[in-house]
């Protein structure tokens, strides 16, 4: 039996000219067929808007199954990595593809707390915001500017000024996240403070307040960092290939990481924990959830369920089956249990399952779903929602941007187009208009 590397795909164009595409083989998942030559020896480009089909790179970061509802971060499946191990542990595993020893997670873990503050010109920068600015787009403008404090160390083909980036965006972003949120709600900013865990230390940003002693819930922290392990990297989605493309050109990785910022912000994307939870409040009662769920399968009417539907999983999320867990366990704690939005989105959930649409067309609870709930029972207003999906996210945009730099293969991204404009034609004067 021949190896699928040997055997390759033939494509026979409509002249008869036929040609050979060689597959490349992966370590689990699919295949894929090599066209890096098809347009130079048939004159044509392959067509996949919205990337379904296409592999945009080779990577040896993430890997998701959609059918079985598998993700690994390195090999290890997240369910372990939730059950075992910590957000910045984790960090670690997707930036360097190992697991760290005690000693290098200590090294590490320093290197993250010790630049954890932002300048105060930075601090200015953001408090130029009118207070009503959304926290996505403050975090955007802030960290894209972080190019312009650091300028003197972003030569990437220096592995220290790599590390030293990688610190600076895992550890400045919950300072600028939580200052995003300290002008939102009309208090002063809480500087960070080294003696405290990464997401101790996001709390005390967030909620701390000057004057008196702060006292940091212990399920809070837990949640946060069970949710930002679960959003640390999902292989080549939207922003994480925004970061890619934009940092294929050389630009600068803090203006990549910003890019990858705005592209998380839709609603279709990292957006959607935040519409979840509008949709929950407008949905507003059980009662109520039938006529949502049949505005969702209504092809005319724009309105989609939050928080539902992936273009990989097309059978359960994993993510989202860990989260729900987390939710009941916080608002246990939080004795929140009988949050009325909880329940709503619980039976939402179920009655969701139960239709034939939904099971159709695989549309089964996302990441997005649970996660919302969560932050609203800690506290988190909902606008700061895609904010946390970003801190999360940051460990991943930030591997995948060291690997696509690091690739001695690499090229600038710029894909082709199926062009149906005009043909060519000659210009007319106005007056003949
Ligand atoms: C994230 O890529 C990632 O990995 C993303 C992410 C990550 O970690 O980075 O996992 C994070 O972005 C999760 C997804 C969060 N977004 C939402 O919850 C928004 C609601 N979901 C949809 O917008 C949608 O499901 C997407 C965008 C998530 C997926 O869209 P696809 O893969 O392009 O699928 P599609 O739009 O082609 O939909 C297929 C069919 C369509 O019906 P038909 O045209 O075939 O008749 O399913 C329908 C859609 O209308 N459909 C929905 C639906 N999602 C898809 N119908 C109602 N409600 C929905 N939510």
């Amino acid at each position: 039996m021949k190896k699928k590397s040997e055997v390759g795909y033939r494509l026979r164009g409509p002249d008869g000219l036929e040609m050979d595409l060689p597959i490349r083989s992966s370590t689990i998942g699919p295949d894929v067929i090599d066209i890096a030559k098809l347009y130079r020896e048939q004159g044509v480009f392959t067509y996949d808007p919205g990337f379904v089909s296409t592999g945009s790179c080779e990577s040896d970061i993430t890997f998701i199954d959609g059918e079985k509802g598998i993700l690994m971060y390195r090999g290890y499946p997240v369910e372990q990595l939730a059950s075992h191990s910590s957000f910045i542990e984790v960090s670690y595993l997707l930036l360097y593809g190992e697991l760290p020893t005690a000693e290098e997670l200590d090294n590490f873990d320093s290197n993250i707390r010790g630049h954890t503050k932002i300048s105060e010109g930075m601090l200015s920068f953001l408090n130029g915001f009118r207070c009503d600015a959304h926290p996505m787009a403050m975090l955007s403008a802030v960290v894209g500017s972080m190019s312009a404090y650091y300028h003197e160390e972003m030569d990437a083909s220096k592995k220290e000024h790599r590390d030293i980036f990688s610190y600076r965006i895992l550890a400045k972003l919950p300072t600028i996240a939580a200052a995003a949120y300290r002008l939102n709600s009309g208090q002063s900013f809480v500087y960070p403070r080294s003696n405290l865990s990464y997401c101790e230390n996001l709390l005390h940003m967030l909620f701390a307040a000057p004057d008196e002693y702060y006292e940091i819930n212990p399920i809070a922290s837990e949640a946060l960092d069970l949710l930002f392990i679960l959003h640390a990297d999902h292989e080549q989605n939207c922003s994480t290939s925004t970061v890619r493309m934009a940092g294929s050109s050389g630009a600068n990785p803090y203006s990549a990481i910003a890019a990858g910022i705005t592209a998380l912000w839709g609603p279709a994307h990292g957006g959607a924990n935040e519409a979840v939870l509008n949709m929950l409040e407008e949905i507003g009662d059980v009662s109520q959830i039938g006529k949502y769920v049949e505005k969702a399968k209504d092809k005319n009417d724009p309105f989609r369920l939050m928080g539902f539907g992936h273009r990989v999983y097309k059978n359960f999320d994993p993510r989202a089956t860990i989260i729900r867990e987390m939710c009941y366990k916080v608002l246990e704690k939080l004795d929140q249990k009988d949050t009325p939005l909880f329940d709503l989105a619980r039976e939402l959930e179920q009655v969701a399952l139960s239709d034939d649409y939904f099971r159709e067309k695989n549309l089964y609870p996302n990441v997005d779903f649970y996660s919302g709930i969560i932050y609203r029972a800690l506290g988190i207003p909902s606008s700061m929602f895609t904010v946390m999906f970003a801190l999360g996210r940051s460990v991943g945009w930030t591997a995948h941007w060291r690997e696509m730099i690091t690739d001695p293969r690499g090229k600038i991204a710029r894909p082709r187009q199926l062009y149906k404009g005009p043909s060519a034609r000659d210009y007319k004067l106005i007056s003949e208009r």
